[in-house]
């Protein structure tokens, strides 16, 4: 897939920030705890991508100088969605930067042998039809559990749903769209190919394995 064959909704947060921090995380040497710290902070910076179009009003308030008319948010509702276990290294700075967010999570593993998603968990706010919600998953590889992600929240009513992913494969991007052609998608970075495994090529490895130290 070249740049060219993308989806048009597809944004790719590649801010020299951001960049840099992903080429430490992609370093095999470092540390679990600093890994963790990069990811928490890229999601800092992939968070205020995700809600560049929120919707604002103003509101009068008078500085010490002047009144004037100042834009705040419209007040929105939001639903951060963390797809486990991975999800949660994202889910830490969204909510830095988003605090009355409410969260969410969905417990989904690909199944080694067949690359499907099986789902083990669900707990999401009841009123998501009436939410944005921001769907968090470090690593879109084949597609097949994050798809399978946002059609379990689609079939709880939610009707507004971006997604956001560090790294991304190419095919797991045109999965996500042909199934879902209206969730825009944000990631730093588009690598190369997913290897036989359905690990991301040059990637960096196992996210969950990186965040917490387990292999
Ligand atoms: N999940 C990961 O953690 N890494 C990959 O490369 C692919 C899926």
């Amino acid at each position: 897939m070249s740049k060219a064959d993308l989806p048009a909704n597809l944004v790719i947060v590649d801010h020299p920030l951001v960049l840099h921090k992903l080429t430490l995380m992609r370093d095999k040497h470092t540390p679990s705890a600093v890994f963790r710290q990069l990811l928490r902070e890229i999601s800092l910076l992939l968070a205020y991508e995700v809600a560049r179009d929120l919707p604002m009003t103003t509101q009068t308030i008078e500085t010490p100088l002047a009144e004037m008319e100042a834009p705040i948010l419209k007040g929105k509702k939001l639903v951060i969605v963390s797809i486990l276990r991975a999800g949660n290294g994202l889910l830490e700075g969204m909510l830095d930067l988003m605090p009355s967010a409410r969260v969410g999570h969905i417990g989904i593993y690909r199944n080694p042998d067949t690359l499907q998603p099986v789902e083990y968990y669900m707990k999401v706010p009841e009123d998501i039809a009436e939410r944005r919600v921001i769907v968090v998953d470090p690593m879109l590889a084949t597609g097949n559990s994050v798809s399978a992600a946002i059609q379990r929240l689609k079939d709880k009513g939610a009707k507004d749903i971006k997604l956001v992913c560090l790294l991304s494969a190419p095919e797991g991007i045109k999965h996500v769209n042909a199934d879902h052609p209206d969730v825009q998608i944000f990631t730093a970075a588009v690598d190369r190919k997913l290897n036989s495994h359905g690990y991301i090529v040059p990637g960096l490895g196992d996210a969950g394995d990186r965040m917490f130290g387990t292999k």
